[in-house]
C-alpha cells in the first residue's frame, strides 16, 4: 500500500492546494490533501496489483490486506481494548438509530435516550416506533432530557438527566453538529448501565476513553472518510447480548468474523478510511488531534467573542470544537457573508436551517489556514458591515 511522508496536521505544509478551496462543509466533509493524493494514485492500480481499489474483489488478498489494517489502525488510533471489535457496516449512522434498539431494546426493557439535538432526536424517535412494532417484540424508549427548550444550544448538567429506573443503556450523541455543541465530559449515567454513543461528528477529534462506552457508532464522512462506512466499535459481551431473532444482517455479531464482510461491504470507503486512519497516526495520533483542534476553534470562538456583531448559538460551555454556529444581525447579511466568503475560497458556511445563520465545520482534516483565513474574513467583514 502506498506510504507518504507528512507534514503535521497543523503545519503550513498542510494549507490546500491552489486549485482547492476552504472546505467548511458539515459532511461528507474535508478529507486530508495527502490521503487524497494517496487514493489517486490507487485508485490506478494499488500496492503494484496493476488492479484499482475500487476493482478488487472484496474477498481477494488485496482487501483482506485493506480491512486487517484499517481495523489494527482504528485501534491503534483509538487505544481500542482487546475485549471490543471494530465493525465496517453500511447505511450510516441513521441505519444504527434502528440496529441499536432492535438488538438492546427486547420486550419488556426501557432505553433511555439523551436529546441534545437533530440526530439524537432521530435516535429516539427511532427507537420509540419500535414500540409499536407488529407483537411487541420491542422494550420503550424513555426520554431522560432534552435541550429542546433553548433550541438545543447547550449540554444538559448532570441534575437535568433524569434516567429510568434499570435502563438497559442510555444513548447519547457526543457532537451536534447542526446546532454546534459538544459534550466535554461523559453522561452521568448510572452505574453499570451500557453506554451507547453517536459519535458521527466528532469521533477521534480527541482522546477518547472507549472503554467507558458498550457500543461507539459513527458514519465515517466527517471526520474518518468518505460516505458509504458506517464504524462501529463495540464491547464484545455487550454484542454478543443482541437480539437473535433478527435478521442475520441486522445482528452485529455477524459483522465480527472475517473483518465486516458477511456480505459485499464498502471496500473503497473502508480503504480510505484506513488511510484516514494512517494519517492521524502520522500526524500525532488524537492527543496532537485534539491540539490542532481547539487551536483551530479558538481563532473563530476569539472573534465571536470578541464583538456583538455575530451572536453564537451555542451556550459558552457547551461548544463544539468540529462545528461552530453564529448568526448575523439579518439573514440578508448572513446570505451576503456566505456569497463573498465562497468567494474568497471559505466554502461550505451556510448554517442549516433550525439555527439559521453560519456553521464552519472544522473537521480534523481542515488545516488551520483554513480557520485563519475565516477569522481574518469574519472582522473585515464586521468592519465593512457592523
Ligand atoms: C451526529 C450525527 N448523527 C447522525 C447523522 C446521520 O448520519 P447518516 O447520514 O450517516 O445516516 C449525522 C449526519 O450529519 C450526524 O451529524
Amino acid at each position: 500500500m502506498t506510504t507518504m511522508k507528512t507534514a503535521p496536521a497543523g503545519s503550513s505544509k498542510s494549507a490546500p492546494a491552489t486549485d482547492r478551496v476552504f472546505n467548511f462543509s458539515a459532511g461528507p466533509g474535508v478529507l486530508p490533501e495527502e490521503v487524497l493524493r494517496i487514493v489517486q494514485q490507487d485508485v490506478w492500480n494499488i500496492g503494484g496489483s496493476g488492479i484499482g481499489i475500487l476493482e478488487h474483489s472484496h474477498r481477494g488478498k488485496v482487501a483482506d490486506q485493506v480491512f486487517a489494517e484499517c481495523d489494527a489502525d482504528c485501534r491503534k488510533v483509538g487505544n481500542i481494548p482487546a475485549n471490543y471489535k471494530v465493525l465496517f457496516q453500511t447505511g450510516g449512522a441513521s441505519a444504527q438509530n434502528h440496529l441499536v434498539p432492535m438488538n438492546f431494546m427486547p420486550a419488556g426493557t426501557t432505553a433511555d435516550y439523551i436529546v441534545t439535538g437533530h440526530w439524537a432526536q432521530k435516535s429516539f424517535d427511532a427507537a420509540a416506533a419500535l414500540a409499536k412494532f407488529p407483537g411487541g417484540a420491542f422494550g420503550t424508549a424513555n426520554l431522560a432530557f432534552s435541550s429542546k427548550d433553548k433550541n438545543h444550544s447547550y449540554i444538559p448538567s448532570k441534575d437535568q438527566l433524569k434516567f429510568s429506573s434499570r435502563p438497559a443503556y442510555v444513548h447519547y450523541c457526543t457532537n451536534n453538529t447542526l446546532y454546534g455543541t459538544e459534550w466535554h465530559r461523559l453522561p452521568e449515567t448510572p452505574a453499570g448501565v451500557p453506554l451507547v454513543c453517536d459519535m458521527s461528528s466528532d469521533i477521534y477529534s480527541r482522546p477518547v476513553d472507549i472503554s467507558r462506552y458498550a457500543l461507539i457508532y459513527a458514519g465515517a464522512q466527517k471526520n474518518v472518510g468518505p460516505a458509504g462506512a458506517t464504524l462501529v466499535i463495540i464491547r464484545d459481551d455487550f454484542m454478543e447480548q443482541g437480539g437473535r431473532f433478527i435478521p442475520d444482517l441486522m445482528q452485529y455479531r455477524v459483522f465480527a468474523p472475517e473483518f465486516s464482510r458477511p456480505n459485499t461491504p464498502p471496500v473503497f470507503a473502508v480503504y480510505v478510511m484506513g488511510q484516514v486512519f494512517k494519517w492521524i497516526l502520522r500526524s500525532g495520533g488524537l492527543a496532537a488531534m485534539h491540539k490542532h483542534n481547539e487551536a483551530k476553534a479558538k481563532l473563530v470562538y476569539d472573534v465571536l467573542d470578541s464583538t456583538k456583531f455575530y451572536e453564537p448559538h451555542a451556550r459558552a460551555d457547551s461548544r463544539s470544537l468540529m462545528n461552530i454556529t453564529f448568526r448575523l444581525p439579518s439573514d440578508d447579511l448572513a446570505d451576503r457573508f456566505v456569497k463573498e466568503a465562497k468567494a474568497q475560497g471559505l466554502d461550505g458556511l451556510k448554517g442549516h436551517r433550525s439555527v439559521g445563520g453560519i456553521r464552519a465545520s472544522m473537521y480534523n482534516a481542515l488545516p488551520r489556514a483554513g480557520c485563519e483565513a475565516l477569522a481574518q474574513f469574519m472582522r473585515e467583514f464586521e468592519r465593512k458591515n457592523g
